[in-house]
């Protein structure tokens, strides 16, 4: 099949989180899979200088934006066989610091930005060679798409449209703006409605993908479901209720050719289910280098994440202090709001050699920290999918995960199936229940026989992404089967 995938983050040109991960992933094992596959995203600032092997391409673009006239350019790079990243350059909009913040906040012209990033992607989609027969777009930066694409194919003469479909890789973030930005879209009224792009007097970007994508999936097949609800739907619960195909999820996941702990040139030693030395030497490198007291026997939780509400940070920052008089250490790479920043930086100040926190974005350092942990605590409020729990899974850290979404569909605990637990859930977003799973990893640590029997079921599971892109080429044929809407 051609297949072309649109986001805002790919790793490893451009990452914030998880949806780098993911489409860079989903891309690669499409493309092994035999399938010619494309991906669409932003040149941001320092890639082409990282990776000089990205070339310019024969490719303007012109386009209305409001009232402006836009241009832009492409640059393309092919890390893979049957593999092509093009990149959108427009340099007031993307060569800045920062993807979508700056010291002060969001930029205030995300609207124009991302507007004019799926202005590119329909014009890609409609005139590159690849001619796609599947769109794939990703989270509320690429929303305007399927809009774009059926006004092109009602009203601009694009009869044999590729089918598409939109990935929720985050309710929670909508693209929201003023009623005032669809003016960007150059696009009849019609397009402006409660039907379509228009919530509560604005315009969202994310609802706009929702309705008018032939298909909406998600990354997990419990957080499928748990958006549905009022409880995690972000007021999109009733819209997402109503779809003419229920929403579908497919859990993401695991690239071990990036995430391995036998042939991984982050790590200080290899290690693997059958050899588990490596692991002590990787904590004891990691107790040095973050100035924790160096001793292979004292439980080391780490957690690496988004400081945000989403992740339970806060839950942690109350919960860690309650066992911090035991013979415990606690680990922390993360970035952002700055007063959960600071409360973590106070909690390092206040126990040294014991708690170490790491504000900032270390992609090597979150390797380290997932092979030299024994713990990785995962408290989030939601989480489509997860990726960390994951990656602790395959480097022989038991993941302690709050039961929702796609940690709910990927950790097992005893309550799941004795035979292959591997982790521990909790399930009340609270600090007493995490308190009580941090206390039941700990009884775990001090129980060899019991840790190993963890340890060996969480590094023999298998997520690797040959499952997943199966999945996804399963779901590319039924939707390509189906008769075109309007
Ligand atoms: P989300 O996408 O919601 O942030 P995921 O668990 O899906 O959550 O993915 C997070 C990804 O981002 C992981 O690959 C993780 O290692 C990485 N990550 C998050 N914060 C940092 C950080 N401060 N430094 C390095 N990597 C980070
Ligand atoms: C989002 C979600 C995370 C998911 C990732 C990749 O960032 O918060 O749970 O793993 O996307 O799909």
């Amino acid at each position: 099949m051609k297949i072309l995938l649109a986001t805002s983050e790919l790793h490893p040109y451009s990452k914030t989180g998880g949806l780098g991960d993911m489409v860079a992933a989903l891309a690669k094992y499409l493309a092994k899979r035999g399938h010619q596959v494309g991906v669409v995203t932003p040149l941001y600032r320092g890639i082409r200088e990282a990776f000089p092997d990205i070339k310019r391409f024969d490719w303007v673009f012109a386009f209305p934006l409001g009232s402006e006239f836009v241009r832009g350019g492409v640059w393309t790079t092919r890390p893979h066989p049957n593999l092509t990243v093009y990149f959108v350059d427009q340099p007031r909009f993307f060569d800045r610091d920062g993807m979508y913040q700056g010291a002060n906040g969001d930029f205030d012209d995300n609207a124009n930005r991302y507007f004019f990033f799926c202005k590119s992607v329909v014009n890609l989609a409609r005139h590159l060679p690849l001619q796609p027969e599947i769109v794939h777009l990703h989270d509320w930066q690429t929303g305007m798409v399927p809009l774009l694409i059926r006004h092109q194919a009602e009203a601009a003469g694009w009869a044999n449209r590729p089918h598409h479909c939109f990935t929720i890789h985050n309710l929670a973030y909508q693209g929201g703006f003023d009623a005032g930005a669809f003016a960007l879209a150059n696009l009849p009224p019609a397009y402006f409605t409660p039907a379509s792009s228009e919530f509560y007097g604005g315009l969202n970007f994310l609802k706009a993908g929702i309705v008018a994508a032939d298909q909406v999936t998600t990354v997990s097949p419990t957080y499928a479901t748990e958006i549905g609800t009022q409880e995690f739907g972000c007021g999109l619960e009733v819209v997402l209720g109503e779809l003419r195909h229920p929403v579908k999820g497919i859990l993401n996941g695991v690239d071990y050719e990036e995430w391995n702990t036998d042939r991984n040139p982050r790590l200080i030693a290899p290690y693997d289910v059958r050899r588990l030395s490596g692991k002590r030497a990787n904590k004891l490198a990691l107790q040095k280098q973050l100035g924790l007291a160096v001793n292979a026997e004292t439980p080391l939780f780490v957690n690496v994440s988004r400081l945000v509400e989403q992740k339970g940070a806060d839950l942690l920052l109350e919960a860690i202090p309650m066992l911090i008089e035991r013979d415990i250490q606690f680990a922390l790479l993360g970035k952002g709001h700055p007063e959960i920043e600071e409360g973590f930086a106070a909690l390092a100040e206040a126990y040294p050699g014991k708690v170490a926190v790491t504000i900032g974005y270390d992609h090597a350092l979150a390797h380290r920290m997932e092979a030299g942990g024994d713990v990785f605590v995962m408290p989030s409020r939601f989480e489509p999918c997860g990726l960390n729990q994951l990656y602790s899974l395959r480097y022989g850290t038991l993941p302690i995960v709050r039961a929702t979404g796609g940690l709910a569909d990927s950790v097992t605990d005893a309550r799941d199936d004795a035979a292959k637990v591997d982790g521990i859930k909790f399930r009340e977003p609270s600090v007493p229940a995490l308190h009580k799973a941090l206390l039941k990893a700990l009884a775990v640590y001090q129980d060899p026989s019991a840790l190993r029997v963890l340890r060996h079921n969480g590094m023999v599971a298998d997520f690797g992404w040959e499952h997943a892109a199966k999945e996804y080429e399963a779901f590319y044929r039924e939707l390509k089967s189906r008769p075109l809407l309007k």
